[in-house]
């Protein structure tokens, strides 16, 4: 189903909205009918919660350092979204273990991922600074609506009239998919905090048995600055009228706590109560408080 929208067409797929244009009907049935393989890994987010991070360290973390994954091969292409309509284009190329990424909750993988035993990391982060970060990429994003003002936008993530739908259903959906092993949660915050740590403790999950030197050399160019400045990875090859960095970089300020700059006390309280209220009765809680 195609919904029409100021900025474009949006498709609606199964009770969610997808950004336009780079997800298609073939697309998404090509997500459906993937033939998961048990060494695949999939970096699982919702958006703007570390995605391109985990393009860049998968592979670094997967080949034992190796930097030609990063330097010449672009992102979209090197981890591919699993939803999106690159895959069918760059599959062949993919060389086995495979990393891809995916924002789809759980209910939303292919039939084969269940029975495989391929790996998950899902990458949380404070929906606070997810909310952030999202605010400023609808701004630069043409393919996203105007986000309007940041207290009308916080409304919209909470009703989660947002790409990829409510913060609190696709954590809700990877917490209570009963991976066992299968599944690492990790957090933005203690990528953040201590990068090196976050890459050991990806590899130990992967059981790749990196030296010290290599996790250090992998976290030096997984680093935000180095990021910003990989044209396969700051997303500069991306058509300006697709993507404006002028109006916010993707690579925008790697940090945690930015919400600090942009919630008052009574948006504080609010998200606070609507994503407490909704994830009341679950069997986890949440890595940090939401005060
Ligand atoms: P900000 O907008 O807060 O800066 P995604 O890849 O899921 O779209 O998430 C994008 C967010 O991750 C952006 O957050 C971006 O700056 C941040 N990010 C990407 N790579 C990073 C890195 N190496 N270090 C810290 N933050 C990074």
């Amino acid at each position: 189903e195609e919904i029409k929208a100021s900025c474009g067409t949006f498709r609606s797929y199964r009770g969610l909205f997808l950004p336009p244009g780079a997800h298609t009907a073939e697309s998404l049935e090509f997500a459906q009918n993937f033939s998961v393989e048990d060494s695949d890994v999939f970096g699982v987010t919702y958006p703007k919660s570390g995605t391109i991070w985990m393009q860049e360290i998968l592979p670094l973390v997967l080949s034992g350092g190796d930097l030609t994954p990063v330097q010449t091969v672009v992102n979209w292409d090197r981890v591919p979204w699993l939803e999106e309509k690159r895959l069918a284009q760059v599959v062949d190329k993919l060389v086995s273990p495979r990393a891809l990424v995916t924002h789809f909750q759980y209910s939303f993988m292919p039939p084969s991922f269940r029975t495989s035993k391929a790996k998950v990391i899902y990458v949380l982060r404070n929906p606070k600074d997810v909310l952030v970060s999202s605010y400023y990429f609808h701004q630069m994003a043409a393919f996203l609506e105007d986000p309007g003002t940041f207290d009308e936008f916080m409304e919209i993530f909470l009703d989660g009239r947002v790409v990829f739908g409510k913060w609190t259903d696709h954590v809700k959906s990877w917490k209570n998919a009963e991976l066992g092993d299968r599944i690492l949660f990790i957090t933005y915050e203690e990528m953040v905090q201590d990068l090196p740590a976050s890459i050991r403790r990806i590899s130990d999950f992967l059981r790749r048995n990196l030296s010290e030197d290599v996790i250090h050399k992998i976290a030096e160019n997984c680093s935000f600055q180095s990021m910003k400045a990989n044209a396969m990875s700051n997303f500069s090859l991306c058509p300006k009228e697709y993507m404006d960095s002028d109006k916010s970089p993707f690579l925008r300020k790697g940090i945690a706590g930015d919400w600090k700059n942009h919630f008052n006390s009574e948006q504080l309280a609010r998200f606070k109560s609507v994503i407490t209220k909704e994830l009341e009765g679950e069997n986890f809680s949440l890595p940090w408080s939401l005060d």
